[in-house]
């Protein structure tokens, strides 16, 4: 086994349990969505792993099963509509360890079949691309986590089009900007990886940062799904060590993970600190500044009538109800906001109300 892979397994670092908190809170949502409406469906990883770290934590595969294992749908998920896990692995020790963390878990429930494959990912996905239906298929959540950023980006273009598929992808940041650097040596991977020449402008931009989300901007427009949102995985000298990319193409799907989102980073600036202690009390408030959505508010509803679920449903693609809701309750107490035909502004009664001025400052 090579180092990469020795090093990884023996280091839990706090980058990978936000990984696997991202994992658990998304699938407790997607399971719950599924679980009402679909006769089955299929969960993947292309890169498993060993299915638990030196240090003792479960790697993804176990916490995805966990995940279904405990949920609160779980009769309903497994008794009429049925799970398919497909855990890809290439390494011979690391699948053998996977079969086994999978073994421990006891007896499966009847409908939950899990396939431990041990093979090159690109082979199985290219194998059974063919099966693909232009109609799609049962829903599936794809999980690609290698350790470089050389990937089949056209196959994953492939299974997102498929209507029900969405992809959580670990996006090797620092690797692919050591190779941008690089380009006579890494121009033909990068001209794979992006589809195209495009990327040569990522090098002309100074901002490591910009230089990162002009880079995801290429890469979502690559895999082609409706909806990508992300969070910035920081090392421990702050820089992007790698982004959590997920891309989806139903609106649900987005709005899951943005709660899940907001839920790891309260501050809103969708950045994971590897220095970051989870058990070190928060001292202040972590608020986010909400002066952007009160102007997009403005812009899209001044002067103007609503209801409040309109109001908020034009903003959940990043931000929560909760937020819309704090911006009009603040203009509604400073006379910006009349709420028409009612003295109070009750939100779960979804009013109707009037964006009468532009509130200074926008927000008190
Ligand atoms: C970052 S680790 C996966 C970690 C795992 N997702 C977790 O969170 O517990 C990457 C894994 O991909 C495996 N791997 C590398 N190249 C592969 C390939 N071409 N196909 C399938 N697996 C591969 C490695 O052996 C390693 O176990």
């Amino acid at each position: 086994m090579d180092d990469a892979n020795d090093s990884h397994w023996n280091e839990y670092t706090e980058l990978q349990r936000v990984k696997h908190e991202l994992l658990r809170c998304y699938l407790g949502a997607w399971f719950a969505i599924l679980g009402s409406s679909h006769p089955g469906f299929v969960y993947l990883e292309t890169h498993a792993g060993r299915g638990r770290f030196g240090t003792g934590e479960p790697g993804s595969p176990i916490v995805a099963l966990n995940t279904l294992l405990t949920h609160r749908f779980r009769d309903r998920l497994l008794g009429s509509v049925g799970a398919t896990f497909i855990l890809i692995e290439e390494d011979e020790t690391n699948a053998l360890a996977l079969e086994n963390e999978v073994r421990a878990l006891g007896r499966l429930p009847a409908r939950l079949s899990v396939h431990i494959i041990r093979a090159d990912y690109e082979t199985e996905l290219q194998s059974a691309v063919s099966s693909l239906s232009p109609r799609g298929g049962p829903p599936m959540f794809m999980f690609v986590d290698p350790f470089g950023f050389k990937l089949r980006m056209d196959l994953l273009h492939r299974y997102l089009q498929q209507d029900g598929c969405e992809v959580l992808l670990n996006f090797m940041w620092r690797n692919m900007s050591q190779a941008l650097g690089q380009p006579t040596t890494f121009g033909p991977l990068l001209d794979a990886t992006f589809g195209q020449t495009r990327w040569e402008r990522l090098g002309a931009i100074q901002d490591f940062e910009q230089r990162c989300d002009a880079a995801l901007g290429l890469l979502s427009a690559r895999l082609g799904a409706d909806h990508s949102r992300d969070i910035k995985m920081l090392g421990p000298n702050g820089v992007i060590k790698y982004v959590l990319l997920h891309l989806a193409n139903h609106r649900l799907a987005l709005r899951k993970m943005n709660e899940v989102l907001w839920a790891l980073s309260p501050e809103g600036d969708f950045r994971v600190r590897q220095s970051d202690n989870p058990d070190q009390p928060v001292l202040f408030s972590r608020e986010p500044d909400l002066t952007p959505l009160a102007e997009l508010l403005w812009s899209k509803f001044g002067g103007r009538c609503a209801r409040t679920d309109e109001v908020d449903e034009t903003s959940t693609t990043f931000w929560l109800p909760k937020h819309s809701h704090a911006v009009m309750r603040d203009w509604h107490q400073r006379g910006a906001l009349r709420v028409v035909g009612q003295p109070k502004l009750v939100f779960s009664h979804n009013p109707e109300v009037e964006f009468v001025t532009k509130p200074v400052p926008i927000l008190s």
